[in-house]
């Protein structure tokens, strides 16, 4: 049978919607302004802290002197309020003359300088959420070559002031005019987090073939409570986003807070484990000057980084809520390994959370290793059958990298003899 024009015309137009730039085969790791320094533009007044070139700058180069980069932590990226309050006379966007005088090209080339790249932002509307010049839909490709001849390596486009026919044309339409710049550049859409994040309103079908990645849910603010509010969401929302992610195409919950004020230590441990397990974009928003070293051990912890970044790509899934209010997440991992985390929801006093992997569906058919990610520490020799016990703190996790070392059945056939991570002492 020939295939009917209306059938050639839909493979021609999703070849035109496909993205195929290659990038963030694993989730995207470094640094966002946002959370951190939001809409602060007074530079007289407080001149570390608001959105200006010095501040991107010195974070670029904590980024590179601090064993970030090394790690992946490579993105530098600005968000709202970085743009002069009215396009020029040629209708393109500019920064804020006294804010960013040496302009985005010469920031871009200190941090390429630097072997990280540059992070943008845009809004498809009339403004962006901020209030400054936003980009409607005949602006679409001037603003991705804009971006393109600045050195820009990615763009997040949010979808304040426009409507629902307004982003449905203008996504996609985003990720054919960067394609056709020929430079590289990653696509971040807040598309379906204006769309209520799940289906029928949202397809992330073809949000897959279009943005690297997406914001699906609020912000968060910096707090616990938000964080819990995305865990939950997440969860309760697995079915769904599990599927959509992927390498290329991830789902977004927005920046790690870690570092600031609204989180414990429990907690900062907490939301490192959960957006791992959920294998989230890590864009830390906090000030990368003045971080504590304890803070910083969690987010430069090895094992953790290789767990979020694993090569297979597969998002985890809350498999059990315990009335205890112990949760138990899992994330399958290359190498017959998988990730566990065991996340305490309770305020009071350290618990002593007795399972066995037989109840998290692991098969009897192998003897199993797991590391402790956050001690280093190794348990050997562990059947499914047997129980073990994991002592929690309140808003705690422990978390562990499971792999089999020997299959039962085959005794002599030893798996993973050596898996276990050379990452330690490390972070201990
Ligand atoms: C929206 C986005 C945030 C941030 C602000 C900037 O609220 O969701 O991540 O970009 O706009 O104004």
């Amino acid at each position: 049978m020939k295939p009917s024009l209306s059938v050639l015309g839909l493979a021609l137009v999703s070849c035109t919607l496909a993205l195929e730039n290659g990038l963030m085969r694993t989730p995207p790791m470094g640094w966002l302004a946002w959370e951190r320094y939001r809409c602060n533009v007074d530079c007289k007044q407080d001149p570390k802290n608001c959105i200006s070139e010095k501040l991107f700058t010195e974070m670029a180069d904590r980024l590179a002197s601090d064993g970030w980069r090394e790690l992946g932590y490579t993105y530098v990226n600005i968000d709202d309020c970085w743009m002069a309050r009215t396009r020029d006379t040629a209708g393109r966007l500019i920064p804020d003359p006294e804010r960013f005088p040496s302009g985005i090209k010469a920031l871009a080339d200190y941090v390429h300088s630097l072997g990280l790249k540059l992070g943008i932002y845009g809004d498809l509307g009339i403004f962006t959420c901020g209030g400054y010049p936003g980009t409607t839909l005949d602006q679409v490709e001037e603003d991705a070559l804009t971006f393109a001849e600045w050195g820009v390596d990615m763009l997040k486009l949010d979808g304040c002031y426009s409507t629902e026919e307004e982003q449905a044309q203008g996504y996609p339409k985003m990720a054919v005019a960067l394609n056709a710049t020929g430079r590289p550049i990653a696509y971040s859409c807040s598309w379906p987090a204006y769309r209520g994040g799940l289906p029928p309103k949202v397809n992330y079908t073809l949000l897959a073939n279009i943005c690297n990645l997406w914001r699906n849910y609020g912000d968060i603010q910096d707090s616990w409570d938000s964080v819990l509010s995305i865990v939950d969401w997440f969860s309760a929302n697995q079915d769904v986003l599990q599927l959509a992610a992927g390498p290329g195409h991830w789902n977004d919950p927005d920046m790690l807070i870690i570092g600031n004020f609204g989180l414990s230590y429990e907690q900062s441990r907490s939301q490192m484990a959960l957006w791992t397990m959920m294998a989230a974009p890590l864009f830390m928003s906090t000030d990368l000057r003045t971080l504590p070293q304890s803070t910083k051990q969690i987010l430069q912890n090895r094992l953790m980084i290789k767990i979020n970044q694993d090569p297979l790509g597969i998002q985890g899934r809350r498999i059990l809520k315990e009335k205890s209010r112990i949760e138990v997440f899992l994330r399958p991992l290359s190498d017959s390994a998988n990730a566990l985390v065991f996340f305490s929801r309770r305020t009071y006093m350290p618990f002593r959370y007795t399972t066995s992997l037989a109840k998290l569906n692991f098969t009897d058919n192998a003897l199993y290793e797991a590391q402790d990610v956050y001690s280093g520490g190794i348990i050997s020799g562990l059947k499914a059958d047997a129980n073990f016990t994991v002592i929690l703190n309140p808003s705690g996790v422990v978390m562990w990298y499971l792999y089999p070392t020997m299959y039962l059945d085959q005794p002599t056939s030893f798996v993973n003899q050596q898996k276990r991570n050379d990452f330690y002492p490390f972070s201990l």
